[in-house]
């Protein structure tokens, strides 16, 4: 699959912009604050997935708009596809090949998309919610059914935890939310059990290719803190009884999918608390290569990769070995300068540049 094309109208700083990229790497380069990352993030929300900077659409809207267009031509499946997005304040109206979806989601596994940034290199530093952000993303993309299956476990786990904030509440209308939660919980950490046996071996690899095998990564994932079995309803609905009384003292859900881990290990230590900055950045490197890997396998269509300033971060050895995997991929990499290794690479170079409400892209080679 690639982008054929893509038009942006007041989406953040891109007024009015048009790109014709190449089936290649593309490579967008300018000052800081020209748009960069904001067509990446515009690219990114044709995957059916919010925002990966956890923008809503009140700061996607130029200032002073009410309304958003991006509209996408892409060749997929060997024909080509026509998307586009209308943003509004409080809506997102998608329409693909012409005809108007009920939600953005539809574009889940249709047009597949893995994310570099900044952030996801920074996997393995930061909290227990950005890797469980990371799993259900790869899978949502993977398996629209996820996407649902976790919007309706986590508006389960607000009634719940609103039935937990008032003052007695009722044993039977817990009974109720335990159960609606329990079948919930176990469907979502079954299908993240099932995607990390297949993630587990492969970020081992290409950590150890990465690291010239120098340590072994492990991953961990426990759900309910027990062991990495798959954990049915049944036991779900027993663990949330077991915790009510603590849920009914902290007001809040203790337990389940929305507190659970991947725990990295580098030599069996805590990669978290002992692994050195170049060894997180490795692991979190591994874990994205490894997430590709299993959605080009399971995708009839090659996804697109979106690298936004994730280069600089890299040390040349690294940024050879990213670059190496993706070759055949569609790329799309923004930097501020780009490097000599890059002009060699690329089939196409961008300049970003006019500012604050006008970016526009013009192609400089
Ligand atoms: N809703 C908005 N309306 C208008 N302009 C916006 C909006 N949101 C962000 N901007 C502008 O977009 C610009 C930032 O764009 P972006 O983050 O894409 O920059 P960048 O080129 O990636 O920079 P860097 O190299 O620093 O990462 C800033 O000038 C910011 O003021
Ligand atoms: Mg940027």
């Amino acid at each position: 699959m690639y982008v054929q094309s893509f038009e942006a109208q007041n989406f953040r700083n891109l007024a009015q912009a048009e790109f014709l990229p190449c089936p290649g790497v593309n490579v967008i380069f300018g000052e800081n604050g020209q748009g960069k990352t904001n067509l990446i993030e515009a690219l990114w929300l044709f995957t059916g997935c919010r925002s990966f900077r956890g923008a809503d659409n009140t700061e996607l809207l130029t200032h002073g708009q009410s309304t958003a267009r991006l509209a996408l031509t892409f060749c997929s499946n060997a024909r080509e596809q026509t998307a586009s997005l209308a943003l509004t304040q409080k809506k997102r109206l998608l329409h693909l090949n012409g005809f108007a979806e009920p939600t953005p989601r539809r574009m889940l596994g249709v047009f597949p998309a893995v994310a570099f940034t900044p952030a996801t290199l920074s996997l393995a530093q930061g909290g227990p919610g950005e890797r469980r952000r990371f799993i259900d993303v790869a899978l949502s993309m993977l398996t629209p059914g996820y996407a649902v299956r976790l919007s309706k476990y986590l508006k389960a786990l607000a009634q719940r935890n609103a039935l937990l904030r008032q003052a007695a509440p009722s044993p039977e209308m817990l009974e109720v939310w335990d159960a609606a939660l329990a079948q919930s919980a176990a469907a979502l950490t079954n299908a993240r059990l099932r995607w990390l046996a297949q993630l587990t071996p492969l970020a081992q690899e290409f950590y150890a290719g990465i690291s010239a095998a120098r340590e072994v990564l492990r991953l961990r994932f426990a759900p309910l803190g027990e062991g990495e079995t798959a954990p049915g309803a049944e036991v779900y609905l027993a663990a949330l009884r077991r915790a009510r009384p603590t849920d009914q003292r902290c007001r809040m859900t203790t337990i389940g999918p929305h507190r659970d881990d991947l725990v990295l290990t580098l030599d069996e230590k805590p990669l978290r608390i002992f692994g050195s900055q170049g060894q997180q950045r490795s692991a979190a490197l591994a874990l994205k290569l490894a997430e590709a890997t299993v959605l080009r396998a399971a995708t009839a269509e090659q996804p697109i990769a979106l690298l936004d300033d994730v280069l600089s971060e890299l040390d040349a050895c690294r940024q050879r070995d990213l670059l190496r995997y993706l070759e055949g991929w569609q790329v799309f990499l923004t930097c501020c300068e780009p490097s000599h290794t890059l002009h060699g690479q690329a089939g196409k170079v961008f300049l970003m540049a006019g500012g604050k409400s006008t970016a526009h892209i013009t192609k400089t080679l």
